[in-house]
């Protein structure tokens, strides 16, 4: 059995993905929201790589039926419906809709999956649906591969955190001595060990999470920080993600 974790997406490369299941971990913010919008009734969230491809992909869209998201340094970009706050994808607002949604970090990581035989997006929100998951993955696989979107291609604290909970909580009966995880894997565990399931206070210590309390979204990283508040599986496929209630069949 095998768990590969990635601090950012970076480096990938197709072959690195082809063929395994791939978990995106972008806690801040951008899986929260994504998970956050499926469990509110979105039909769908289109990850965008640009500005100009979430004009593009809305364009080619009913216009009643697309809501446009995203954000650049954590703010709404200017002309988009919304921002990157989970709690702006309420129902009201997304319910029957597509969301096409550009972020600096998330849609990125997800675009980067290309090659990928399953792709899962994660959040604390949805935490229990994705170990469901991903212990059938290993089970029938033996193989699992974690992808945090980091920041800015550098390693995100927060993100590797949540990889790291997500690990141990994998971990068979004997531990490490059962599975093979490397060094980023190792590391993340040693943060899960640090952190226990206290998520919202590894976000306060990231720098990441310090940031967005400061741009005044301290709100966010409370409600990013709650375990298992939509128990849904979101699944990227086919360039969007759709939501689940009960594991997805693969
Ligand atoms: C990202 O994708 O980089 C993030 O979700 C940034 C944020 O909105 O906090």
């Amino acid at each position: 059995m095998k768990i590969d974790v990635w601090f950012s997406s970076a480096n990938i490369t197709p072959p690195d993905m082809q063929g395994r299941t791939v978990v995106v971990i972008d806690v801040l913010r951008a899986t929260t929201s994504i998970v956050a919008a499926l469990a509110n009734g979105a039909k769908a969230v289109v990850p965008a790589g640009s500005t100009e491809e979430a004009l593009r992909i809305a364009q080619n869209l009913e216009r009643d039926d697309v809501v446009l998201a995203g954000e650049r340094k954590s703010q709404r970009i200017p002309g988009f419906a919304l921002g990157n706050s989970p709690h702006e994808f309420a129902p009201d607002v997304v319910h029957g809709k597509t969301v096409v949604l550009t972020t600096t970090n998330g849609t990125p990581a997800l675009q980067a999956t290309h090659g990928a035989k399953e792709v899962l997006v994660a959040a604390a929100v949805n935490f229990g649906m994705v170990v469901q998951r991903c212990r059938a993955v290993l089970a029938e696989t033996g193989e699992l591969v974690l992808l945090c979107a980091g920041r800015e291609k550098q390693f995100a604290l927060e993100d590797a955190f949540a990889a790291g909970r997500l690990t141990k909580v994998l971990l068979p009966e004997g531990g490490l001595r059962r599975v093979e995880v490397n060094d980023a894997g190792i590391a993340a565990l040693e943060l899960a060990r640090h952190y226990g399931e206290r998520w919202l206070r590894a976000f306060r210590a990231s720098r990441h999470g310090r940031d967005l309390m400061d741009l005044g979204f301290r709100e966010d990283l409370k409600m990013a920080a709650v375990e298992d508040t939509h128990p849904i599986l979101a699944v990227y496929a086919d360039r969007k993600v759709t939501g689940h209630r009960a594991p997805a069949a693969v």
